[in-house]
């Protein structure tokens, strides 16, 4: 009762601060709660839509979608471009990856953000925002302050959060769909293509940064936090949530920093020294993203995330000991997701960088040689030499680099 009339109090608190801070410019107040949650008034109460596409001259709808487990998903639709002109070329569902959502395929120019080029070029866009993010936080029976809530790993969204998404649009359009996935979003992807998972109403799929393999990530920080977490996995699965700029998070992060000598001093070093040096994000589109803050995960998804990068396969959440997996799975290794049963002729555009550490060239080449069946012609592979992981979806330049070519590619599928 006490917590609860706490977080009522704080509610109110922000709830004044943001009605305050209203008309006047938009800061974003923080504010951290005894139990470590943020919460944040910025925009919080009028959605994607109105906050980020309306006021670039887009028409916009907002959509919810609940899963088969209960989560409920917001999705926004762009179904005309600037100048109103409905969208005559078929739908694309862009699914986002881990601590972001929707918003960044919007917080660039309309010239240079994916989500308002397909719209521009006839295209119906639609943008997925995962369980637990700002805006699909809702639960049929279940609150983000409940344990159960986060009790989930990348398994259930390509599971439940994928198909969920691509029926609704499938439904609303009656069109089947091209698929854009970044990082977290193109292993959400693979995992459910390798089950034949929706792919009745998949079009195509471009893959931004493809996770299958993580063994061979390049970066330090990453692979000292994966083993740490996973030597802690106990102490992890007290947590719950995954919060970036949460207590349990910046004090892990910053014991990762002192023990490997890397300075994580600022946001922006923090994210080359984890995704590999962006050759062309503009701080302004940093401080764009920085506003709209990271998103929360579940902790048992950063384990699951943890077990690839130590255990270098593509499989379901392991439970630690060979009982638990056989408790769940009915075998004492967790099953493997086989990226060769991938249909051959589904077609596949896949674009990774040279300075990507976490979607590492070594480990694209395993999930090439997994898709070595595939037929030659449906298998697209761009490989920007200079781009790093977060170039993909924010590099000013992404427009001609990336964007141009994948509606090059969707144009002939
Ligand atoms: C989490 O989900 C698994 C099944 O996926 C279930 O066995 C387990 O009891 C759940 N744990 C909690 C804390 O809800
Ligand atoms: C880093 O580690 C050293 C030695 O373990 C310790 O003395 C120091 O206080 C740590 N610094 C920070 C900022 O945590
Ligand atoms: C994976 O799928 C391919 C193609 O369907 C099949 O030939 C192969 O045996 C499978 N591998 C495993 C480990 O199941």
């Amino acid at each position: 009762m006490h917590s609860m009339a706490n977080s009522l109090t704080i509610s109110i608190l922000v709830f004044l601060l943001c009605v305050s801070a209203d008309g006047a410019r938009q800061v974003p107040y923080t504010i951290n709660t005894n139990n470590g949650r943020f919460l944040s008034c910025l925009n919080s109460d009028v959605g994607i839509c109105k906050s980020m596409v309306e006021t670039q001259g887009y028409s916009c709808e907002e959509h919810t979608v609940t899963t088969t487990d209960g989560y409920i998903l917001s999705l926004q639709r762009i179904p005309a471009g600037r100048s109103g002109v409905t969208a005559d070329k078929p739908p694309v569902l862009l699914q986002h990856g881990v601590f972001s959502d929707a918003t960044t395929w919007l917080v660039n120019t309309p010239d240079q953000s994916l989500g308002f080029i397909l719209a521009d070029n006839g295209y119906d866009v639609w943008l997925a925002n995962t369980r637990g993010t700002k805006y699909s936080s809702g639960h049929t029976s279940l609150s983000p302050s409940d344990p159960a809530y986060w009790n989930w790993s990348w398994d259930e969204l390509a599971a439940y959060d994928l198909p969920a998404s691509v029926q609704y649009v499938y439904d609303q359009t009656g069109q089947n769909l091209h698929y854009v996935g970044h990082s977290l979003g193109t292993l959400m992807a693979l995992a459910a293509f390798s089950k034949q998972q929706s792919l009745n109403m998949i079009r195509s799929a471009a893959l931004l940064s493809p996770i299958a393999y993580l063994d061979q990530i390049t970066t330090l920080l990453g692979k000292a936090a994966a083993y740490s977490m996973i030597g802690d996995a106990l102490y992890w699965l007290g947590i719950d949530e995954f919060l970036p700029g949460g207590e349990a998070v910046t004090n892990f992060m910053n014991g990762i920093c002192n023990i490997t000598n890397i300075d994580c001093s600022s946001e922006f070093s923090l994210t080359s020294v984890v995704a590999g040096p962006p050759c062309c994000i503009s701080p302004s589109t940093m401080d764009a993203v920085a506003k709209y803050g990271p998103q929360p995960t579940a902790t048992k998804n950063m384990l699951h995330l943890a077990q690839m990068v130590r255990q270098g396969t593509i499989a379901m959440y392991d439970y630690g000991s060979e009982d638990d997996n056989n408790e769940h799975y009915g075998q004492p290794t967790p099953p493997v997701y086989n990226m060769s049963s991938i249909l051959n002729d589904l077609p596949l555009f896949l674009a990774h960088g040279g300075q990507d550490y976490l979607s590492d060239p070594a480990d694209v080449q395993t999930l090439m040689g997994a898709l070595s069946d595939h037929d030659a012609d449906k298998l697209l592979v761009l490989y920007p030499e200079e781009y790093a992981h977060l170039d993909f979806t924010l590099a000013g330049n992404a427009n001609q680099v990336v964007y141009d070519p994948i509606m090059g590619f969707f144009s002939l599928n």
